[in-house]
Order: C-alpha cells, then sequence, then structure tokens
C-alpha cells in the first residue's frame, strides 16, 4: 500500500498585511482590560486551538510571517 506523505510544507498565513513588520503588534493599556485577559490563536498553529499556547513564535521564524493572538477581554462582567 502507498504510504501517503505527512510532510507540511512551511507556509504564511498572511500574505499582505504588515510585512514590513518583524511582528505586528497592536498595543493595549493591559490595566484598563478586565480580567480575565484570553489569547486567542490566529496562526492556526497552536496545540490547544482556539487558545494561543505561543506556537506563533516557531511558526514566524519559520516562514517569516508575523502573525500573533487576539487579546480579549472576558466576557464575564
Ligand atoms: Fe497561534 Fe499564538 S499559537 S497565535
Amino acid at each position: 500500500a502507498g504510504r501517503r506523505a505527512t510532510r507540511v510544507r512551511a507556509q504564511g498565513i498572511n500574505p499582505e498585511i504588515r510585512k514590513e513588520e518583524g511582528k505586528v503588534v497592536d498595543n493595549v493599556v493591559v490595566s484598563e482590560l478586565s480580567k480575565p485577559v484570553t489569547a486567542y490563536c490566529r496562526c492556526w498553529r497552536s496545540g490547544t486551538f482556539p487558545l494561543c499556547d505561543g506556537s506563533h513564535v516557531k511558526h514566524n521564524k519559520a516562514t517569516g510571517d508575523n502573525v500573533g493572538p487576539l487579546l480579549s477581554r472576558s466576557n464575564v462582567t
């Protein structure tokens, strides 16, 4: 039986947005965010998807991409 190729080609997911920046960072004043803050994955590489586990760092190094998590305040008031 043929063996299916499992090798995944390193490929970026952001073809055009702010590519001149090594990492796209939008600053927030953390003290103005209610706790807890949740980090949602935007690179699709997280082992704990939909939550960020830091895998975007390795992805960015491998692909030249510049993605990172979306930080969100909790819906709890
Ligand atoms: Fe995907 Fe952090 S692991 S954004």
